[in-house]
């Protein structure tokens, strides 16, 4: 775990209170999608976490939406700001745990981690199915970046205003993508739903409330099959046999 000050280069809205964060940063550390950094706001005791979306050449994305007073304050923050974030922090998702084709399967702002992945993947030959869904066309992200890795991409959204009507789980019902390893993120209830559905292998990430975020307040434990688990150090991504729903 580092602490850095990042510059904003870029925070602009992407969707319905959805925000795309851009940094300066030649942090290394970051290894796979699912890994996060956790953001300090002003007058903000705890820090907030966030999924790295995307890093290259100096930059690191990350796509929020606005839910509450932090996020919403760092809606606020304009270019040229500097921000204090703890970088090399989760463990992320094990690309190698797929032999051949992935399915992932995203839920609103779940899909940041997502796409990382999808790219480790797809350089690494396997092919890769995309499910992803919104609560409506307004809130819908990354559409045109996940298109530009793979052609088998999925919309849905649960009022039917763009792609297929309905959740994730009917989506993959209906387009019947093969597969022999899954990923996802989004609601609990999603991942819950994908998890009981999908009888292949599989791992999920897991966006638990957060206290420190670096393994010391155990704020953010978990009942796994090994015990408890912390989701900031142990995970946040665990396999799908491991979580007690
Ligand atoms: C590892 C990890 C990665 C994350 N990645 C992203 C991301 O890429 N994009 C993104 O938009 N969000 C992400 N989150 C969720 C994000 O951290 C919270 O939405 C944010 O901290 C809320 O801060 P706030 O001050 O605006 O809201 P608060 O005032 O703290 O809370 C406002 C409302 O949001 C709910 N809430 C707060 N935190 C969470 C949470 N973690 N999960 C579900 N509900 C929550 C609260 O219960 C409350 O109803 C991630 C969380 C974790 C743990
Ligand atoms: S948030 Fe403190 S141990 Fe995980």
């Amino acid at each position: 775990m580092e602490r850095q000050l990042y510059t904003i280069l870029r925070n602009e809205p992407v969707a319905a209170r959805t925000w795309r964060l851009e940094l300066a940063s030649d942090d290394p550390s970051f290894v796979a999608g699912g890994e996060f950094v956790q953001v300090a706001l002003d007058g903000f005791y705890l820090r907030r976490p966030f999924s790295i979306c995307e890093r290259s050449k100096g930059r690191i994305v990350l796509i929020y939406k606005v839910v509450g007073e932090g996020t919403a304050a760092l809606s606020g923050l304009r270019p040229g700001a500097r921000l204090d974030v703890l970088t090399g922090l989760g463990r992320g998702f094990d690309p190698d745990a797929c032999s051949s084709s992935a399915l992932l399967v995203g839920g609103g702002v779940g899909a940041p981690p997502l796409l990382p992945l999808c790219r480790e993947l797809v350089a690494r030959g396997k092919r890769v199915s995309v499910v992803l869904g919104f609560n409506s066309a307004s809130e819908i992200i990354l559409e045109s970046e996940f298109r530009a890795l793979t052609p088998d991409v999925t919309m849905a959204t649960v009022d039917g205003s763009a792609g297929l009507k309905g959740f994730v789980t009917d989506a993959i019902s209906a387009v019947k993508p093969t597969f022999d390893y899954f990923y996802t993120c989004g609601p609990l209830v999603m991942m819950r739903r994908v998890c009981d559905m999908l009888k292949t292998g599989g791992e999920v990430c897991l966006e638990e409330r957060m206290g420190c975020g670096a393994g010391y307040c155990a704020g953010c434990s978990i009942q796994t099959r090994q015990g408890v688990r912390r989701v900031c150090k142990d995970g946040p991504v665990f396999k799908k046999e491991d979580i007690l729903w």
